[in-house]
């Protein structure tokens, strides 16, 4: 059986992205495979929360994880912060991560560029922690976005670097779900990009009818097709991703050849649109509000989980202690 990990930084609600992402294939691992799945909150600290915040949040993410149906039976569902192992697996692989390697990633160049007054130490070694993360549970499969394939191979390579320095065959090298296949890339509203969180072009799990459609109905698009066939341009195919994911085939058919033979009407197009995504997120966002406010079933779950995640960490931990040689007296 394969051992699944993956989680979600706490910085607010759950967005598309992060459900088609991510928390889909979450679902679809857990019957079958020995799943963790977790409130990366430690990694939450880069962007400054206040202590409130940083509570409220986790909470957040563990009510939508539950509304989504990720069911604490099957899988491990817990806060990074509850299994302290993590902390000192990331001091020990931080050892073997070079700086060269960590100033070259992606992610942190985006932030020296996007937040040049606060490059703190923990945006260098992201990767390091997410790798202790995945590397603690002894996980085969990562089920994660495009945006997210870059630190994955961070964690592959100081899975294998650690095997090779202690000549073990102890780390498996984690792989992203699916692997081999192109990783899902969640386009935002604003034209150009991903859904993100930061980038405030994103449809949360918890928005109302009223809020989608006022994002969708702003969403960008282009003057229209002057030509025939012309090829899509990218705010116009990220509306039709977004389609791919919530509505149905004719749906999507009908909008591509209106688009194909310069009959399309972007308003009509961005209604459908709303009113599938209203369709989707309506079961989802009752359940989550029915779930936030059982304050004592959040607690029991996270109560159960760190249990469970502790116990395959603490064994991870004492088996890595002693491949490294410390020994007690
Ligand atoms: P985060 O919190 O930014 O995103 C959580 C998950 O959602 C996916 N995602 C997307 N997928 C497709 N399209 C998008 N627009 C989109 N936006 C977000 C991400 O790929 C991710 O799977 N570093 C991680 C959290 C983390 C983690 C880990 C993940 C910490 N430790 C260990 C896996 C394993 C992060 O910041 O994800």
């Amino acid at each position: 059986m394969d051992t699944v990990v993956s989680g979600i930084r706490s910085t607010g609600n759950l967005h598309l992205g992060n459900y088609f992402g991510a928390v889909k294939n979450f679902l679809k691992m857990q019957d079958k495979n020995n799943c963790y799945f977790f409130i990366a909150d430690y990694h939450s600290l880069t962007t400054y929360p206040t202590p409130e915040d940083l509570h409220n949040n986790v909470k957040t993410v563990l009510a939508e994880y539950l509304a989504t149906g990720l069911d604490p039976e099957k899988s491990t569902i817990f806060v990074q912060s509850d299994v302290r192992e993590i902390t000192e697996l990331y001091l020990l692989l931080n050892m073997n991560a070079y700086l060269g390697e960590l100033e070259r990633t992606t992610s942190f160049k985006d932030k020296v560029r996007t937040q040049p007054k606060n490059v703190n130490a923990g945006l260098l070694t992201y990767p390091v922690l997410m790798a202790a993360d995945i590397l603690i549970h002894k996980a085969h499969k990562v089920p994660v976005g495009k945006d997210q394939e870059q630190n994955l191979e961070m964690a592959r390579k100081f899975a294998r670097r650690f095997n090779q320095m202690y000549k073990v065959d102890y780390f498996p090298e984690p792989k992203p779900y699916n692997f081999g296949a192109e990783l899902v890339k969640v386009p935002g509203l604003d034209g150009a990009g991903k859904m993100g969180k930061t980038a405030g072009n994103g449809i949360y799990l918890t928005d109302d009818a009223k809020t989608i459609r006022k994002k969708v109905m702003k969403a960008v698009t282009d003057s229209g097709p002057t030509e025939m066939n012309s090829p899509l341009t990218e705010p116009v195919q990220n509306l039709l991703s977004l389609m791919k994911l919530v509505s149905e085939k004719e749906t999507i058919d009908f909008f591509t050849e209106k688009y194909k033979s310069c009959e399309i009407r972007y308003g009509d197009m961005k209604k459908q649109l709303a009113d599938d995504i209203i369709k989707f997120n309506a079961p989802i966002r009752e359940k989550i509000i029915e779930i936030s406010s059982d304050t004592d079933y959040l607690r029991k779950v996270a109560k159960f989980g760190a249990e469970k995640a502790k116990e395959s960490a603490s064994k991870t931990l004492k088996e890595v202690r002693g491949i490294i040689g410390f020994k007690q007296f």
